[in-house]
């Protein structure tokens, strides 16, 4: 006779299972899916996300895509209620790097965890640049989620100067160095998301050419750390919309996109779903 589940062990049996799925998104990522995420930043209402997600789960997600979306903190449970089954991941947009105590505002990678958040965003050019997160902070909150078994996925991008100063590649590996030094080995569980600064928000992009030599750069550092090639995934943010996402996303080493305002629609964010498969 099969035996009927009470409530807690029902809700341990769908937290493994949240878990399981965010521990390997990593490794199915290896299996080159696209990777489409969208970053909401500070945007957003209750109401507008429960009408997005109603909508994205009406669509169908080709099979060779995964689309990833970083919420404001207070409504991952809405995702966790909405996704259960779903092949869409969902992420915090920062965790801390402490594990727990006074630290008002924060939330811990253990708390993530708890609430079988698969994902979370590390080292946003806005938490370095507004918040003060360095390169070795970022390295510490990637370190914490893995810990509980969360992707983390890391910005790095280099800001106008710093481009045209040249100077865009040693940023670069500085603040990917900082993460190796910080996880060894382990970085290959992480997802890189390369964000120049100076095309966030801006309309902006970078040559397809520049994208080309910075992803390829990029790839070359981590494989100089030994992580295997079909286990990096590298996505370009900053100002993917309709009109460029297959362009971009044709660029060797370009494996996804991170996308901020054209994310924020579903309309908008369906319709890159939908060329990105195209690519
Ligand atoms: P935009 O797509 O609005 O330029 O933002 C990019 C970004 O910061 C995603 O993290």
């Amino acid at each position: 006779m099969n035996k009927v589940l009470d409530k807690n062990e029902i809700e341990m049996l769908v937290r493994r299972y949240l878990k399981e799925t965010g521990v390997s998104l990593a490794k199915r990522a290896a299996k080159r899916e696209y990777i489409v995420a969208a970053n909401w930043k500070m945007n957003m209402t209750e109401k507008e996300t429960k009408k997005f997600l109603k909508e994205l789960k009406e669509t169908d997600i080709a099979d060779n895509i995964r689309v990833m979306i970083f919420p404001p903190y207070p409504y991952l449970y809405i995702f966790k209620e909405m996704l259960r089954y779903e092949k869409i991941a969902y992420g915090a947009q920062d965790v801390a790097k402490e594990e727990q105590g006074a630290y008002t505002g924060e939330v811990s990678a253990a708390m993530l965890g708890d609430m079988g958040c698969p994902l979370t965003l590390v080292g946003h050019s806005e938490r370095r640049s507004y918040y003060g997160d360095t390169s070795e902070i970022v390295a510490k909150k990637a370190k914490a989620a893995l810990e509980h078994q969360i992707s983390p996925m890391i910005c790095i991008g280099e800001t106008l100067e710093e481009r045209e100063g040249h100077r865009y590649q040693e940023v670069l590996k500085e603040q990917l160095d900082a993460v190796y030094a910080g996880l060894g080995s382990r970085i290959s569980g992480c997802l890189i998301a390369y964000e120049p600064v100076w095309a966030i928000g801006t309309g902006v992009i970078p040559t397809l050419e520049q994208i080309s030599e910075t992803h390829k750069y990029i790839y070359q550092v981590l494989r100089s750390y030994g992580v295997a090639g079909e286990e990096i995934r590298i996505l370009y943010g900053g100002s993917v919309n309709a009109g460029n996402v297959k362009e971009i996303g044709s660029v060797r080493h370009v494996d996804g996109f991170l996308i901020g305002g054209a994310s924020l629609k579903a309309e908008s964010f369906k319709h890159i779903i939908r060329l990105a498969s195209e690519v």
